[in-house]
């Protein structure tokens, strides 16, 4: 199957001289080693490109709060954008495309050219499946009672939980996702929340049904549940409608690109046997 997907992403990648370097950021419960088949491909397929593979809050410590790991990275992220005026690409997987768009929310004056969003939790999680392994006794209804908690905010599944059946918890006690994607109107909601997305020279959202991790899977496309449970398309979606982060100025001028693959298993294990 989805070696089609690596194409997808090096074709966005490519530029017509020399290709900028490159930042990858690995998803949840996972570390760098997820994303050293992707870096490879990269390095092979453009030869010279210098890559980044974030190692950062791997593991257990993926667990911790969103802003205080965008905050950590957002430190070495700089470190590393400092040194390359043209511009850098930047591709985020699963909680970690969900940083990675924080990291450039929260850094107006970042120089990130193109974000590359793969199965992100961009408009929030609900779903248990993936965590069963670690929280066996989680169940999907009960869980927004440990999330929307002062401890549950201590966590990053806490933070972008996203129950369409506690909505009212959801804005009473999320500290992240309802900021972000400006559902909760703040003071950085123009200047940092949004234009920092409209200055990028592009975004590309890539999701799939198969995907087994993101909870509608839609949410990689901004798409999520109302509150009857029905999926809605991002772009029937308030935070299109009203542009509220950008995502129609950026697709007004090009600039956003969906992409919907299909995928059997998470991406990482994909690669794994597929593009080798
Ligand atoms: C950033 O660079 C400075 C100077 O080279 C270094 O001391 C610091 O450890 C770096 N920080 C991170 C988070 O990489
Ligand atoms: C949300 O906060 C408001 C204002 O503090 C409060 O009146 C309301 O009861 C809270 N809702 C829930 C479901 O906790
Ligand atoms: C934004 O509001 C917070 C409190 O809600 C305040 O601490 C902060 O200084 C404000 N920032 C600006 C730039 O006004
Ligand atoms: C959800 O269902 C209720 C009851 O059927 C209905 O009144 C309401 O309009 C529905 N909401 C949406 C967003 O479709």
């Amino acid at each position: 199957m989805k070696c089609s997907i690596l194409i997808i992403i090096l074709n966005y990648l490519s530029h017509a001289l020399t290709y900028k370097p490159v930042i990858l950021l690995h998803g949840i419960l996972t570390g760098y080693e997820s994303m050293e088949l992707i870096k490879s491909r990269i390095e092979e397929k453009h030869p010279g490109t210098v890559v980044y593979n974030i190692e950062q809050f791997e593991g257990w410590s993926s667990l911790e709060n969103m802003w205080y790991q965008v905050s950590e990275i957002g430190k070495e992220i700089k470190n590393i954008t400092d040194k390359y005026s043209h511009g850098v690409n930047f591709i985020g997987y699963s909680q970690g495309a969900l940083l990675a768009r924080t990291l450039l929310q929260a850094n107006p004056d970042h120089n990130i050219h193109r974000f590359i969003s793969l199965s992100g939790p961009q408009a929030g999680q609900y779903g248990t499946q993936f965590l069963h392994f670690y929280f066996p006794g989680l169940a999907l209804k009960t869980a927004f009672e440990l999330f929307y908690s002062r401890v549950g905010q201590h966590t990053s599944v806490g933070n972008y939980w996203n129950d369409p059946y506690h909505k009212e918890l959801y804005f009473n006690y999320s500290q992240y996702l309802p900021y972000v994607n400006n559902e909760i109107k703040s003071n950085r909601s123009q200047h940092d929340f949004k234009n920092s997305l409209t200055k990028l020279d592009l975004l590309v959202l890539i999701g799939g049904p198969d995907d087994n991790v993101i909870t509608p899977w839609q949410s990689s496309l901004f798409g999520y549940f109302d509150e009857n449970g029905t999926v809605i398309n991002f772009m029937n979606r308030n935070i299109y409608k009203d542009d509220t982060i950008g995502l129609k100025t950026l697709n007004k001028k090009g600039k956003l690109k969906v992409l919907t693959v299909s995928w059997s298993q998470p991406f990482y294990v994909a690669y794994k046997y597929v593009c080798l």
